[in-house]
């Protein structure tokens, strides 16, 4: 069984029919990108799963549950941990601080270990864990915002769109480090608009425009394809 497994979703905003009958799948162990164009749905299927927003059909099941009516901090707690767009970090608490409440689900005992664990993947966090997050640059604040995500030991991470607003090297410096851990067991749900960056990180793809999925396919498959190409890829 697949570890999230999301189906026939339709999701409304007043009117507006956001998200229409998507489905798709993430397998224990891998990353998945949803990638699409400004207002497709990336955003609002990720507050769709992680509790914020609800679906008028379908089914959410997450490791064999089913997860639609749950409450946000109740699936963080299941291992569920979503990195939001524009990061939302806690601005005027310190880097470490921004850490601990990432903890909120977790035995206080373990949490010097787990802060440990984020330094670790995170280095320039430990330099700055005094400074206020308002203060710390765009690609701090990305790292902080996963750190913070990380602290809840989760199953599945879900990113919403870690690259924005980044210069070149900090946004491979991102997708390397979405591309370790993973490589250390976290399975991956993210979202991106930049779709070569994405894709070759990611196992597998879905594109999704105006609120549809209109194609899937290996990340390497998508790359090569000719209408993913020629929207998302410059050609
Ligand atoms: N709170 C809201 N009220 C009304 N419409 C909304 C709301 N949030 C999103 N929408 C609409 O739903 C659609 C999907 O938006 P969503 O934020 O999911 O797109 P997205 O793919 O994440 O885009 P982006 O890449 O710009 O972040 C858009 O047409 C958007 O205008
Ligand atoms: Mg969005």
């Amino acid at each position: 069984m697949a570890m999230l497994t999301v189906e026939d979703l339709n999701v409304y905003y007043g009117a507006i029919h956001a998200i229409k009958n998507v489905s798709f799948y993430v397998d224990e162990g891998e990353i998945v990108t949803l990638i699409g164009a400004n207002g497709a749905g990336k955003t609002t299927t990720l507050q769709t799963i992680s509790g914020l927003l609800r679906s008028r059909t379908g089914s959410i099941i997450f490791q064999g549950k089913n997860i639609s009516n749950t409450h946000p901090h109740l699936l963080v707690g299941q291992g569920l941990a979503q990195v939001p767009e524009g990061r939302r970090v806690f601005l005027q608490m310190s880097v470490e601080e921004n850490l601990e409440m990432g903890a909120f689900t977790q035995p206080s005992s373990g949490v010097d270990r787990d802060l440990e664990m984020v330094y670790a993947q995170f280095p320039r966090l430990k330099e700055r864990r005094r400074q206020v997050a308002g203060t710390l640059s765009g690609g701090e604040q990305q790292m902080l915002a996963m750190g913070r995500a990380l602290m809840s030991h989760p199953k599945l991470l879900m990113l919403d769109e870690p690259s924005m607003g980044l210069a070149p090297i900090l946004v491979e410096q991102i997708f390397d480090i979405i591309r370790d851990l993973n490589k250390q067991g976290s399975t991956i749900l993210l979202v991106e608009q930049n779709a070569q960056m994405a894709l070759s990180v990611a196992h597998r793809g879905y594109v999704l425009e105006t609120g549809k999925v209109v194609t899937t396919g290996t990340g390497a498959e998508l790359l090569k394809d000719e209408a993913v190409k020629k929207a998302y890829l410059g050609g």
